[in-house]
């Protein structure tokens, strides 16, 4: 980026609004970058140029940082500006958001540990620069503690830049909603939804804290310059509410809009609620091409509750699309007939394509046939959550079809999976006299001492990991089973990233990339179904994806893979609205009774979609509401161009 372009800087001037017409909804500053690493590495250059120029002129600077998975790339780039080009944080003094309350420092999800793990400890920082909540001070002394917590940023001067995310909630720190824009650092119950969004790092919901110390939103405020960051499209409509809804305290961060130096900085997904990518004919003049006519038709139809075919000129110029109408020189009547047809072309039972048919307007190619079909899963459950029915229909179809377990999903399995088979060979042994059984009581016995010894939240040894991934194959085959897949047909890749990982923290490497493209490049398939593409970018499967694009992007040019259609799924993520959906895949109610089945094979993860089958009902619906063949449940998929 060019630093010269001021207007573009994340740190702008005071009151600079964005106001051109096409964001003329957003009520705070937003800036969208391409991707969160982009992003990420422009908020640590410009803070690092203000860190140096204070240091220059004998300076401090003082931050108010954030924990979560949003951060991680900004602080892993002011790590690498420290180690590669000198820039030192002797003259930074930190504060943190908040804590849970009840964590022992040292528990692996303090926030105090986080910070640790992931900036304090490859920083040069002194500690007694550094202040974070103390989620350990005893009930009675929180309200003192609090208010010396607010004395302290006082006394330093002041924040002058604090760093913030955002909950699902639309809290900044553990501002819940109805946390007030004078709020101040306290104690606060966390909302339900909030401790859903922190299972899986405490594996499983009851071992959530349920309350913390935070920040008050008035604390925020004060700060002499705000930037919001949030990556991925599962944050797109909470920023959306955030930067255009009404300034309110059921949504914290929308209290920026009140502050004159306050950003959001997001990338390309995270944006994509906002008026201006969504319904950009509502904000301006737009290029009404064929797949933006469509949008258009099918935002109006679900608008006003009327099928595609019903709509009427009317309907076109009271929602602010005459526009669309008067582009095409065309009365809605003919809008409405190419739209349908489009949504209609969607709908394929034949997702590897149909052998001898016309292929002109179906979503997948009638040759060759059989296909090659490899289907990815970032976590063992994810294909059958995403496109259970479909990969059962593949099997059927005739194709030739390989199931990839990226990672082993190992961090998902519960405590008590691992200890019921541990205790099951124990009891074996103790009955079999013990003969021959001392090898595997030895084992056995290792396992339930790991386990206590670790506690509930510790992070599993090697062992545990290995004997956990192990049952989840066990499921995954199952499941595999229920859809027609065989064993021979699946493959568990177990990549790295995430056997040396944690939940927020994962980091890919060359090594990844090349198991994959080993893949890849044995099985050269003709169709590849893969997801993780665009829900938040620090989970694993947004890394697998990762992986597999950067493998696909390694292969040589003009070779197969130059003719392999690359589907995506949407497995735990939010599911593909309809006008984004490019093949949509119908279930009979038999159908979908299977991919319960083969979901409800995974017994020993602790909190696995059970919602899958309902959100395929969903889709049904809404093609329904637009005019189509009412289908008992449909999966969707949109095609991914590289
Ligand atoms: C927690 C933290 C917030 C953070 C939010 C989002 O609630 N207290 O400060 O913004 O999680 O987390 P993530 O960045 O992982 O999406």
């Amino acid at each position: 980026m060019n630093s010269l372009d001021e207007s573009s800087r994340i740190f702008g001037s005071p009151g600079q609004k964005q106001r051109t017409q096409q964001e003329r909804f957003e009520k705070v500053r937003t800036l969208i970058r391409p991707s969160s690493s982009e992003a990420s590495v422009e908020l640590a250059t410009e803070l690092a140029e203000l860190i140096q120029s204070r240091q220059e002129s004998g300076e401090k600077v003082v931050l108010g940082l954030a924990t979560g998975s949003t951060p991680v790339p900004f602080y892993r780039e002011l790590i690498r500006l420290h180690k590669e080009e000198g820039l030192t944080f002797t003259n930074v003094i930190t504060f943190n958001l908040d804590e849970y309350y009840g964590l022992q420092r040292d528990h692996p999800e303090s926030y105090y540990r986080f910070m640790h793990d992931q900036l304090f400890d490859h920083v040069d920082i002194p500690e007694d620069q550094i202040h974070i909540p103390d989620g350990t001070v005893p009930m009675e002394d929180v309200y003192d503690f609090c208010l010396g917590y607010e004395k302290a940023i006082a006394e330093a001067g002041g924040l002058d830049l604090q760093i913030l995310g955002i909950g699902r909630t639309g809290h900044i720190g553990f501002n819940e909603p109805g946390s007030s824009a004078d709020s101040i650092t306290r104690m606060i119950t966390l909302d339900r939804v909030t401790r859903q969004d922190a299972a899986a790092d405490f594996m499983g919901v009851a071992n959530v804290p349920r309350s913390a110390i935070t920040m008050g939103v008035g604390t925020i405020l004060n700060a002499r310059r705000l930037v919001l960051m949030a990556w991925g499209s599962n944050k797109a409509e909470i920023v959306q509410e955030a930067v255009e809804g009404e300034m309110n305290d059921r949504v914290s961060a929308s209290f920026l809009q009140s502050h004159d130096q306050a950003v959001f900085l997001v990338d390309e997904a995270a944006a994509s609620h906002l008026t201006r990518f969504r319904y950009p004919w509502l904000v301006g003049p737009v290029e009404w091409s064929a797949e933006m006519m469509n949008r258009a038709v099918v935002w109006l139809s679900s608008k006003l509750e009327k099928p595609i075919l019903k709509l009427v000129d009317e309907d076109y110029n009271e929602a602010g699309a005459g526009d669309l109408l008067a582009s095409t020189s065309e009365a809605a009547y003919q809008v409405n007939i190419d739209s349908f047809n489009r949504v209609q072309h969607t709908i394929s039972g034949w997702p590897g394509g149909k052998p001898g048919a016309d292929d002109s307007n179906r979503p997948e190619r009638a040759t060759p046939f059989p296909k090659r079909v490899l289907v990815l899963s970032p976590e063992p459950a994810d294909a059958f959550i995403g496109m259970g029915g479909t990969l059962n229909r593949l099997k059927e179809q005739g194709h030739e079809v390989k199931l990839v377990f990226q990672t082993s999903g190992n961090l998902r399995v519960a405590d008590v999976a691992a200890l019921n088979f541990a205790r099951v060979v124990l009891e074996m042994g103790e009955r079999t006299d013990g003969e021959g059984w001392s090898g595997q009581k030895d084992y056995a016995q290792s396992i339930v001492d790991a386990i206590a010894d670790k506690g509930e939240f510790g992070v599993d040894p090697e062992l545990v990991r290995r004997l956990k991934g192990m049952i989840l194959r066990g499921e995954a085959r199952d499941a595999a089973s229920v859809c027609g897949v065989g064993n021979e047909e699946s493959r568990f890749l177990d990549l790295p990233f995430y056997e040396e990982g944690r939940y927020r923290r994962f980091q890919s490497s060359g090594v990844d990339v090349e198991k994959t493209r080993g893949v890849l490049e044995a099985f050269r398939p003709d169709i590849i179904f893969a997801t993780g593409d665009a829900g938040d970018p620090s989970s694993n499967q947004a890394i697998c994806f990762q992986v597999l694009s950067s493998a696909l992007k390694s292969l040589e040019n003009g070779d197969w893979s130059a003719n392999c259609n690359v589907w995506l799924y949407r497995g735990r993520d939010r599911p593909y609205e309809a006008h984004e959906i490019e093949m949509a895949v119908p279930m009979s109610p038999d159908q979908l009774q299977q991919k319960v089945d083969a979901i409800r094979k995974f017994m020993s993860t602790s909190d696995d979609d059970v919602s899958a089958p309902a959100r395929n009902q969903e889709i049904a619906s809404t093609y329904n509401d637009l005019g189509l063949a009412e289908y008992e449940a449909i999966e969707a998929f949109r095609k991914w161009r590289m």
